[in-house]
């Protein structure tokens, strides 16, 4: 791999407070404009209350999708593309790469069992994932809850892991797209963070960057997600798409359901046992239903049409690849996973059909537990979370379990179950019609 590092702009410079009029004005910002904006702002020459103005007026105004490639062109330059095209096997045969990102969801494990999976079939998978900010978990954390694994890797490490193993997952450096970290934290913090131009220049910037040769991006929409709505779900998917294809990235998104948390469990070390139960052919068929669909995906972008993916599951394929992704990156696939010290047990109030269970609140109480972090520099429990013993559609009886909260610090019980206070409804009229999981594909 060949790393570049971003340049800084050499074009004429503006006066950040006539860029700021032309997007409260509804004006349409020129390349120079956009390019000096986040290189300005990227070495601090625009302060952070100019820019948080500018965010709030392209959040309300938008920006044509001219503007939005710009912007997003302008976060890549402003650092490190890595390239994967001299990626090859051990014995010496051109390796294809291929990724997936999700927009993030409660329960959403799928990367976990997903990545080993694709590179059962000879198509690299570098995964640059996250943490967790708010309800929704990072992929990062829940991986560091098996002892010794580090997401820490250099370039060097992760060219030899895909090589050798086919996947990785570890943690994006800090010169990808710097000029986004910056803006994320402002947004963050000034309520503009759901801004489609910005969301989507905000993942595609990182994605197209990382250098995969195929993407397939998972839009999550319902209560747990950032787009709550189909329509807003839909209009990001299809600019992001549009964005990856004029990169020359094959993109392709699906928009999948996130009003009931994916699978069983929410939390770190749980959400590594439902994803091992997954690769060891069982598992929730939520989860497994979408690691399928997204293998196909990742597969038919990166031009593998012959696959079969839900085989590779069961006829533990896919294990091997993970126990060696997990060794690689010094972690023990063999040991035994952290437990929370305080469980507490939610009972049914009554006989009848589970129809709501609402992922926002199980992902905020999962958080609340101490799975996930307010603030970047607060410390996860790998134990704590939620864990599920009914899903919408399910009959249940009074008194029955309906879920376990974990955690190790049980002072975190009350605001946990404030979380939960409205999140389930328990019908006596029977089973209202399911929802799809995976409601649209946009290519
Ligand atoms: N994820 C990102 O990386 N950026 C956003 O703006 C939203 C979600």
């Amino acid at each position: 791999m060949s790393p570049s590092f971003g340049s800084r702009y050499a074009g004429p410079a503006f006066d950040a407070v006539d860029i700021i009029r032309t997007k409260r004005d509804r004006g349409t910002l020129s390349a120079d404009q956009i390019a000096w904006t986040i290189d300005a702002y990227t070495y601090g020459d625009i302060a952070d209350e100019q820019m948080a103005a500018l965010n709030m007026a392209i959040l309300l105004n938008g920006m044509n999708r001219g503007e939005i490639s710009l912007w997003t062109a302008a976060m890549i330059a402003s650092g490190e593309r890595m390239d994967f095209s001299g990626l090859r096997t051990p014995a010496g045969a051109p390796m294809r790469t291929t990724d997936k990102h999700s927009t993030g969801g409660v329960g959403d494990k799928i990367t976990l069992p997903l990545a080993p999976l694709v590179a059962v079939f000879g198509v690299a998978v570098p995964q640059l994932s996250g943490r967790g900010l708010g309800h929704t978990g990072g992929t990062l954390d829940k991986l560091e809850a098996i002892p010794g694994w580090r997401a820490n890797l250099s370039n060097a490490e992760m060219m030899r892991q895909l090589s050798e193993v086919g996947a990785v997952i570890c943690a994006a450096g800090d010169g990808l797209a710097p000029a986004d970290k910056k803006l994320y934290a402002l947004r963050d913090v000034t309520g503009t963070v759901e801004a489609i131009p910005l969301i989507a220049s905000s993942i595609m910037s990182k994605k197209i960057a990382e250098g995969t040769g195929a993407l397939v991006l998972d839009v999550k929409v319902g209560s747990g997600a950032f787009m709550k709505d189909v329509g807003m779900a839909r209009e990001l998917a299809q600019t992001m798409v549009a964005l990856g294809k004029d990169a020359g990235v094959n993109t392709v998104a699906l928009l999948t359901d996130m009003s009931t948390p994916l699978g069983l469990t929410a939390g770190n070390a749980i959400e590594v046992e439902e994803s091992v139960e997954v690769l060891a052919g069982g598992g929730p068929s939520d989860v497994v239903e979408l690691t399928v669909r997204l293998a196909e995906e990742m597969l038919a972008a990166a031009g593998v049409h012959d696959a079969n993916p839900a085989a590779a599951l069961k006829d533990g394929r896919a294990m091997d690849v993970w126990r060696r992704m997990i060794a690689a990156q010094g972690g023990d696939p063999d040991a035994a996973m952290p437990v929370a010290r305080e469980p507490e047990v939610i009972y049914a109030p009554a006989d009848g059909v589970l129809t709501e269970l609402d992922a926002l609140s199980v992902g905020v109480a999962a958080w609340r537990l101490g799975a996930g972090r307010a603030r970047k520099e607060d410390a996860v429990q790998a134990g704590a979370g939620v864990r599920l013993h009914a899903k919408p559609g399910d009959v249940v009886r009074a008194g029955e379990p309906l879920m376990t909260l974990l955690t190790d610090t049980p002072e975190k019980f009350d605001r946990a179950k404030a979380a939960l206070a409205q999140a389930v409804t328990i019908s006596a009229e029977g089973a209202p019609a399911m929802r799809d999981l995976i409601l649209e594909r946009i290519a």
